[in-house]
């Protein structure tokens, strides 16, 4: 949809430059002429939002490992010594910790907009599962993180995760032992984890320019899912959405900074104040918030191997919903069942996460099964039904008409043709 590039620099040296290496006609293409439609709403600041937290972590991940050591008896003390000694070093690590908790908060709500308007219908497959890989990749950078403080907590659930593999038949105690670098989580898997942590993020970036190349080939989506049809529906993505994503990164960066200055251990866990003991279980062993939905599922299912599974195929199963949402509409605003649907899904996610937090006894295993089943029913059976049975609202002609309403979108009578030359398209 950027197409080719027709910047022409005025500065003569970057003009020789340009004609050799046109990247900054790329950029331009790609973030200041670029069309979006004009609907977008503030779901759509999340993809920003995400590139921003990415180079957070990134930043704030490299002078961190300058100051650890990722080794066994050393780890612990060497990330007290970043919180007390190095300069700022407190406000680093707690930057980067919770960063992680922003990131998953971030890219929840960009997965629920995906779903809710229907965005990884086509011609966003590919799109949609570049995220997935990346959310994939995200879990896997996150899980090996909370491991290098080398607490209790860091050690115990890097024990419980790992040792799920020895579920698969025949090769599982292989492959575990393989994960470890020895016969149980020790040195070895803290360095190995550390090395894999700090390459993970870089390719996430590789992915992400992936992902944003396949979203600039069919233009973003928008909340009435109509595709773009003429200039008049779009807008540039300057400054109308640099604008717009400014305003929304600078409101969560707030929301950030509140979680960093004041309750910078609440999303934690106290058990990973305690160094890392083999020999003393914690009393409760519970992952990070982001994980608890996954976690609730695996211990749903009563057997080992089942767990496992039912872990694994909650994201895999995302990766169909291109072809498991059969309805011929992307945007749930105009299918007010599938809506409703979607909202309990939603809601189910929450209880899973619940469950996943306490203790699996009484109640608590009986609502995991049900929200676990629930999951799948809605994403296998519900889903693939609704667009067969449901029959939409009618859309809107266009993004114009969505927006200024059918009567000055239409293009008859001279306010309408005011407000059409008025309103800025592509070209400015
Ligand atoms: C590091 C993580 C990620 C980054 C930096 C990122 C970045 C972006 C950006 C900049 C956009 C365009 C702006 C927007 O629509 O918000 C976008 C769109 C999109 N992303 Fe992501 N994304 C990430 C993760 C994911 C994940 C995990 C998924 C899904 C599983 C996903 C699915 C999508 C889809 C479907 C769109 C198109 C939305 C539309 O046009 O309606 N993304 N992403």
């Amino acid at each position: 949809m950027s197409g080719a590039s027709t910047y022409v620099p005025k500065n003569p040296v970057l003009r020789w430059f340009e004609s050799r290496l046109p990247v900054v006609g790329l950029v331009h293409s790609s973030f200041v002429v670029f069309p979006n439609p004009r609907n977008l709403n503030y779901f759509w600041t999340f993809g920003g939002i995400l590139a921003f937290m990415l180079v957070c972590q990134i930043v704030t991940g490299v002078v961190l490992a300058m100051h650890y050591t990722p080794e066994a008896t050393l780890a612990f003390a060497s990330v007290e010594h970043i919180m007390r000694d190095v300069n700022y070093g407190w406000m680093l690590r707690y930057i980067h910790a919770n960063g992680a908790s922003m990131f998953f908060i971030a890219v929840y709500v960009h997965i629920a907009r995906g779903m809710y308007y229907g965005s990884y219908k086509a011609p966003r497959e590919v799109l949609w599962i570049l995220g997935l890989i990346i959310f994939l990749l995200m879990m896997a950078t996150a899980f090996m993180g909370y491991v290098l403080p080398w607490g209790q907590m860091s050690f115990w659930g890097a024990k419980v995760i790992t040792s799920l593999f020895s579920a698969i038949p025949v090769v599982g105690d292989a492959i575990t032992v393989w994960l470890w670098g020895g016969y149980s989580v020790g040195n070895a898997t803290l360095n190995r984890f550390f090395s894999l942590h700090y390459l993970m993020p870089f390719m996430i970036a590789g992915v992400v320019v992936l992902h944003i190349w396949a979203l600039h080939v069919p233009g973003s989506n928008n909340p009435v899912g109509v595709e773009v049809k003429s200039k008049k529906d779009t807008l540039p993505f300057h400054p109308y959405f640099t604008v717009k994503d400014g305003l929304a990164l600078s409101v969560f960066m707030v929301f950030f900074a509140y979680f960093v200055f004041f309750i910078p251990n609440y999303l934690g866990h106290s058990d990973n104040y305690i160094e890392a003991n083999p020999l003393v279980t914690p009393a409760h062993i519970v992952p990070e918030w982001y994980f608890l939905p996954y976690y609730a599922m695996l211990r749903a299912v009563p057997s080992k191997l089942g767990g496992v599974c039912a872990l694994f195929g909650s994201i895999l199963i995302l990766a169909f919903m291109p072809w498991l949402d059969t309805s011929r509409i992307r945007s749930s605003n105009f299918r007010p069942i599938y809506r409703a649907f979607l909202f309990v899904f939603f809601a189910d996610v929450f209880v899973l996460g619940y469950c996943g937090s306490q203790e699996p006894q009484g109640a608590i295993v009986l609502v995991s099964q049900v929200a676990t089943a629930w999951y799948f029913i809605h994403l296998l059976l519900i889903t693939p039904a609704m667009g067969f049975f449901e029959t939409p609202r009618q859309l809107p002609a266009s993004i114009t008409e969505a927006v200024l309403g059918p009567r000055m979108a239409g293009g008859s009578g001279a306010f309408a043709a005011a407000r059409t030359a008025a309103s800025p398209s592509v070209d400015g």
